[in-house]
């Protein structure tokens, strides 16, 4: 079928909508219709080169809709089932996804090459191309043909809309605080960039019981939508931070700091790991650039204080027992989502959507359908 979708080509450096040649489901695959797409901000690191992307690509990891036509062998999904896309998909089988950590599933490898797993050919195809596909998703686009491994079912009384966000910003964000740094009742903890990760990991925070919720963002709309979504401090810096969180917790510092600000560089650990206690886990979920080999760090206070520093992808999230979790605590009021999108957009308007995203006008911006 005839669609359109926003590409990356080799040497341009925005978003290209144009119209595209999409192929009908293969085995184990199924079309979505889509109803969104959230902006969110690793589609831009392939822009701009700090995320290896192969190229062209079509762009967005956030999305949810409908299935339309399923392809043979799909055994889990039929047409008229809602969905959720998570962004990386899992097997259910490797020893990652049977030892229950599947946001290491072995479909790892090939998310970066972004062609199908089934056979490694691209679905869409545009100027005489085949195209990649973000996350092996490719939401900027109405429609898109996908794995049954890359889909979650959610109930149908779920707003489509706001369901997309929890595909990659709020899943990261929330699993940040809760499963990642392991925020408990009482604890002090510092957010270190409050875009639509951050403050996700804000309302992680808020529902896991902290006391001290710290949001540090530059902007100041970022900080205000922080302090809505559940911080109970905000300030513009790190170093700003340090002698707010001593004063907080009587010089101990707080119990765990997460990284999500727009991109990380080494000397961003410093200033981290100062706000961080003794025995305290500080989380990176940032994406930084893969040629950064070196970061700044006291190492006699990470070995002596046993600090701890863990990575994060997907917020260390199962997309089968984590999403619909997410959603049920969307539908109980207590996990806000509809408050995170400030602006819609339509697919023609993807690159103002960054534009507003990179200048902070914007906590998410979402393309709708
Ligand atoms: N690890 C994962 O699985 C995963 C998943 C999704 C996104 N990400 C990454 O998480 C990061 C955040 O994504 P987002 O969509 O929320 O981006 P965003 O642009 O919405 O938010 C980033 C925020 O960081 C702030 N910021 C920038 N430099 C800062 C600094 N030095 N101190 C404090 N704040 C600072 C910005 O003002 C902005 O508000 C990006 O690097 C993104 O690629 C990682
Ligand atoms: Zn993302
Ligand atoms: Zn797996």
């Amino acid at each position: 079928m005839k669609t359109e979708a926003a590409i990356l080509w080799e040497g341009e450096k925005q978003w290209s909508v144009e119209e595209v040649e999409l192929d009908d489901p293969q085995p184990g695959e199924v079309r979505v219709k889509l109803a969104s797409s959230g902006l969110c901000h690793s589609d831009d690191h392939a822009v701009k080169g700090d995320l290896p992307t192969a190229l062209p690509i079509i762009g967005g990891h956030e999305g949810a809709g409908v299935v339309e036509e399923v392809g043979p062998g799909v055994t889990r999904l039929q047409p008229g089932d809602h969905v959720v896309l998570a962004f990386i998909p899992a097997c259910g089988h490797c020893r990652w996804c049977a030892s229950g950590e599947s946001v290491l599933c072995d479909y790892g490898a090939v998310i970066m090459g972004g062609l199908p797993i089934s056979d490694g050919r691209p679905r869409t195809h545009a100027r005489g191309e085949g195209l990649k596909r973000m996350s092996l998703l490719g939401t900027f686009s109405p429609y898109t043909v996908v794995h049954q491994d890359s889909c979650v079912k959610i109930d149908e009384d779920i707003p489509l809309e706001l369901a997309s966000l929890v595909g990659c910003g709020v899943a990261t964000g929330f699993g940040a605080a809760v499963n990642r740094a392991q925020v408990g009742p009482g604890d002090t903890v510092v957010v270190v960039g409050t875009g639509g990760v951050g403050s996700s990991a804000v309302q992680g925070a808020r529902i896991a019981g902290a006391q001290n919720i710290i949001a540090v963002d530059p902007i100041v709309f970022r900080r205000e939508q922080a302090e809505v979504l559940g911080a109970t401090h905000s300030v513009a810096s790190m170093e700003e931070a340090i002698p707010l969180v001593n004063d907080l917790t009587r010089g101990v510092m707080a119990d765990k700091t997460i990284m999500t600000a727009s991109l990380m560089t080494g000397d961003m650990l410093m200033p981290l790991m100062a706000l961080t206690r003794k025995g305290g886990r500080a989380c990176l979920t940032s994406v930084a650039n893969p040629n950064i080999t070196n970061a700044d760090v006291v190492l006699i206070d990470l070995i002596l204080s046993q600090k701890e520093i863990v990575g994060n992808v997907f917020g260390g999230c199962n997309p089968h027992a984590d999403l619909p979790r997410l959603l049920a605590l969307y539908r109980s009021g207590e996990l806000k989502l509809a408050e995170l999108v400030t602006k819609t957009y339509s697919l023609d308007q993807v690159n103002e959507g960054y534009d507003d995203l990179l200048d902070g006008r914007i906590m998410r911006g979402m393309i709708t359908f």
